[in-house]
């Protein structure tokens, strides 16, 4: 156990804007990262880890901004990540330190393989790295939480004398990683056991887990993690995160919740934003949500078969152990239709989470009045998506602005496009291709002198229906760097142009992080190597 006043409740770390934006192909601004700390303080998580501040000025911007925003209805504890040097920790410190609850999190690998071959030091080195970072992150406040990357593939013993001196300075969190996702249940269970066994003192701070999903197992060996006395869970909505993800944030949340007579678990997540929170991310992301992906896929609450669907409609729970509307699935009724005003469309946007107002409303209400010409109704999911995507579109690099194209099925396809760069000047271009889509990117690569290569194109309806609004994601790569990106429109070309202009900003943007990364490094010692 630890010390969380109630045992049975969970504390849910969010690592959606650190762990899960490395993810590749991602890069969010400060603009995407504070809507989404919005987002995931409307959901209730307790902590949200912002970001690595000392890997660029642009995350330490990033969790600075969100440390000073007051995060509304109450605001989670903000965490930033640090290794055990002195300038991460101090950059860590600057970027959080005006939050109304700071915490720094700080990490150095136990296992031997790690220590050897990539800090390439010895076992008592990282033990005085351990002890001289959470000393010094105690210098700066109360909340400081220690983890041994590597934990789960480390030497247990070893591991238990590392934590042991984090507590010993301060720490009042331990998080165990399974940073490869190579553990299994019930051999981490064993492994926290011995933990505790070897370390009493653990049961006086918070015993966290963050496992990732390499072998499909982080949400249940996190739940593993749980059963044997851990009360902190760090997880990622979608499941995003390094390599095949980190734990998926609903998938524990709703395990905890439908499983709580049983299980006797609780966390302090809104159930109801899930959905919602869900979308945003994946929105803003450029990382679609696979259909049958647990509690958020589009089919999730979906029955194919004749058999399961005469079950549902005689009683719901035939076939359905989460009612979809608990995780804010089908929740909201908004329908707006070609006559509906500008003051209406304000009403209901503030309804679904959006403040907006002067130029930004009157952008979503062009918008909004061109889909109403082209939709018969425009519901909440409509509204959602298309205040998102224009939020997306305000802040990328590049901004598709027309496009024209000539397709037949007796020559190839030709596009022209218009897209504003980032110093608002449009350039124009032109390009054939083996259909319509690709002509329009080929053209796009050719009006912004980019050499960029497709790699996923997928297209999804928002709602259902004939004239549901198209949302695409695209997935490119731009020398040797992957970017992400969606667009949504009525129009699937137009969608697909928005996708690629977004996901081509995003790889521009990644190669200058990189960059500022490398020279800020230049010189160092160790260069900063995300974990
Ligand atoms: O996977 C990992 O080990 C991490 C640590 C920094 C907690 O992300
Ligand atoms: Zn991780």
């Amino acid at each position: 156990m630890n010390s969380t006043v109630d045992p049975s409740r969970v504390l849910i770390f969010d690592t959606t804007l650190r762990d899960g934006e490395q993810s590749p192909g991602i890069a969010l601004n400060t603009q995407e990262k504070l809507e989404i700390a919005q987002q995931l303080a409307r959901l209730g998580v307790d902590v949200i880890e912002a970001g690595f501040p000392i890997t660029s000025p642009g995350d330490f911007e990033a969790v600075q901004a969100i440390a000073r925003k007051v995060l509304e209805p109450a605001p989670p504890v903000i965490a930033a990540l640090a290794r055990t040097h002195v300038a991460d920790i101090d950059a860590a410190w600057n970027a959080v330190r005006d939050a109304e609850r700071p915490r720094i999190h700080t990490f150095i690998s136990t296992s031997d393989i790690h220590i050897r071959y990539q800090l390439q030091t010895t076992r008592e080195d990282v033990k005085g790295q351990a002890r001289a970072a959470v000393a010094h992150a105690k210098q700066y406040l109360d909340d400081v939480e220690f983890s041994p990357m590597d934990a789960t593939r480390a030497d247990v013993e070893f591991t238990a004398e590392v934590c042991r001196i984090a507590i010993e300075e301060g720490a009042t969190t331990i998080n165990i990683p399974d940073t490869v996702g190579y553990t299994m249940p019930e051999e981490f269970t064993a492994y926290l056991k011995r933990l505790y066994a070897l370390v009493p003192e653990l049961s006086e701070v918070v015993l966290s887990v963050h496992c990732h999903d390499d072998l499909g197992l982080a949400v249940a060996n996190s739940f593993a993690g749980l059963l044997a006395g851990a009360r902190q869970v760090e997880c990622a909505v979608n499941g995003i995160g390094e390599r095949a993800g980190n734990a998926s944030l609903e998938e524990i949340v709703m395990l905890l919740h439908t499983r709580a007579a049983d299980v006797g678990l609780r966390t302090q997540v809104v159930t109801r934003e899930i959905a919602r929170t869900s979308r945003l991310v994946s929105r803003l992301t450029g990382y679609p949500v696979q259909p049958n992906k647990a509690v958020v896929g589009r089919n999730a609450f979906a029955h194919e078969s004749g058999i399961h669907q005469d079950g549902v409609l005689k009683e719901r729970t035939t076939y359905e152990i989460m009612d979809a509307t608990t995780v804010g699935l089908e929740a909201n009724s908004i329908v707006l239709g070609k006559h509906s005003g500008r003051h209406a469309l304000q009403q209901a946007l503030a309804e679904l989470g959006f403040e907006l107002s002067g130029q930004a409303l009157n952008t979503a209400f062009r918008r909004f009045k061109e889909i109403a010409d082209k939709k018969k109704q425009v519901t909440a999911m409509d509204l959602e998506a298309l205040v998102t995507d224009e939020l997306r579109g305000e802040i990328t690099g590049y901004q598709l602005q027309w496009f024209d194209v000539e397709a037949s099925s007796r020559r190839p396809p030709h596009a022209t496009v218009g897209v504003v760069g980032p110093d608002g000047v449009e350039v124009t271009g032109s390009f054939t291709g083996d259909g319509p889509v690709d002509a329009i990117f080929r053209a796009i690569n050719a009006a912004t002198g980019s050499d960029a290569r497709l790699r996923e194109f997928r297209v999804d309806a928002v709602t259902g229906g004939q004239d549901a609004l198209g949302e695409t994601s695209v997935v490119l790569e731009l020398g040797g760097v992957t970017g992400a990106g969606q667009g949504v429109s009525t129009d699937i070309l137009e969608a697909a142009g928005r996708a690629y202009v977004r996901a081509l900003s995003t790889a521009w943007r990644r190669r200058g992080i990189m960059a500022e990364a490398e020279a800020a490094t230049a010189g160092a010692a160790v260069a900063v190597q995300t974990p």
